[in-house]
């Protein structure tokens, strides 16, 4: 009986000991739990899915023994309503950073309030929110690029061809470049802004330019193609030269020009911005004159390098921010010469 109770006694003591033990070494490699929930605006969008993609490998790089991270992403298909509810939902799951591409980047209240109430950072990216509204609380954050940027260089772009190659450009030889521009969706950062700077800068270049017209195609290829399709059926073939606010909307007019069959001689040039691989692609087959690269990596390694440091509280110092909660990302020129380069980026 006392020999049991020794034993008995001893197993409870070695069960402890081991117990301590094993919480010790638990403490001293202790994991890092990062849960960060994404909310987007339209999976449709293809820069985005490629930016995701992005941040998806960011986030697997930055794993390790000691920091566990996973991401949870919801696709608001174009609705505020439906992204407002994702964030709720995503902050009752637990997540300790979000990140948000707004469908409307003019209504982020009710995000920046859930956060706030809960304290969970908020990064906004893509999409950017009014300074305004940027202010209403400390822990929200920007990472995007300059659109203004990407309008020069696009419009540098397209004075350089034309330059360059003026007798097959301007195909009527009046002088001047008959113009078309397919542009974003109204209100977005990157529409409008993109579209002054491109032709501002043509004119500043000395390019004489003559619009013939201006179409929204909302970014999407589709949208493009239809708009394209009805502004051959006004102007035949006068235009000259086709502005893109993105890749997508410059392969879709190519793919009206396509659909008609149009002869080569008689096709317009095409610039996009981006650097979708579709477009890159475009570029490479000399089909696309020239796109602007709209840098995912770079934006993916900001977001994933800014959601760790805010949802672990620490590692802020090695982010350079402007203003204080903004991170740009340098746009570049994209042609056939140096497009290999940027194919090979995301392998
Ligand atoms: C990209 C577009 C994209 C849009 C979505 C822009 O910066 O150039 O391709 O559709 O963002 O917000
Ligand atoms: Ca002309």
């Amino acid at each position: 009986m006392d020999v049991k109770k020794f034993l008995a006694a001893g197993i409870v003591f070695a069960i402890s000991f081991l117990a301590i033990c094993g919480c010790g070494t638990k403490q001293a490699a202790a994991v890092d739990m990062v849960q960060v929930g994404v909310a987007y605006y339209d999976q449709s969008d293809t820069f985005l899915t490629e930016l995701l993609g992005c941040l998806r490998a960011q986030f697997e790089t930055m794993e390790s023994g000691r920091l566990h991270i996973t991401m949870s992403i919801r696709d608001a298909a174009g609705s505020q309503r439906r992204q407002d509810d994702q964030v709720k939902e995503l902050i009752d799951s637990g997540c300790n950073v979000l990140c948000i591409n707004l469908v409307d980047r003019a209504n982020p209240a009710e995000i920046i309030d859930l956060a706030r109430e809960h304290a969970i950072p908020v990064i906004f990216f893509n999409r950017e929110p009014v300074a305004e509204d940027m202010m209403q609380w400390d822990g929200l954050y920007y990472v995007g690029a300059d659109a203004r940027q990407s309008g020069v260089m696009q419009g540098e772009l397209a004075a350089d061809a034309v330059r360059a190659d003026n007798n097959r450009i301007d195909r009527n030889n009046d002088g001047k470049v008959q113009y078309v521009v397919l542009e974003g969706e109204p209100g977005h950062q990157d529409a409008i802004i993109r579209t002054e700077n491109a032709v501002d800068t043509l004119k500043n270049r000395g390019i004489a330019l003559e619009k013939l017209s201006c179409g929204i195609a909302n970014w999407s290829r589709a949208q493009a193609q239809n708009r394209m399709m009805q502004m051959i059926g006004q102007y035949q073939n006068q235009i000259e030269l086709v502005l893109a606010n993105n890749d997508d909307m410059a392969l879709g007019a190519m793919d009206a020009y396509k659909k008609l069959n149009v002869t080569e001689s008689a096709l317009p040039v095409f610039f996009g911005i981006d650097g979708t691989q579709a477009g890159l692609h475009a570029v490479a087959d000399e089909e696309l004159a020239a796109t602007v690269y709209n840098d995912k990596e770079g934006q993916a390694a900001a977001i994933a390098k800014l959601a760790v440091a805010l949802a672990l509280g620490e590692g802020m110092d090695g982010i350079a921010f402007e203003k204080g909660r903004y991170v740009y990302l340098e746009y570049a020129k994209v042609t056939s010469g140096n497009v290999r380069g940027f194919l090979g980026r995301g392998d």
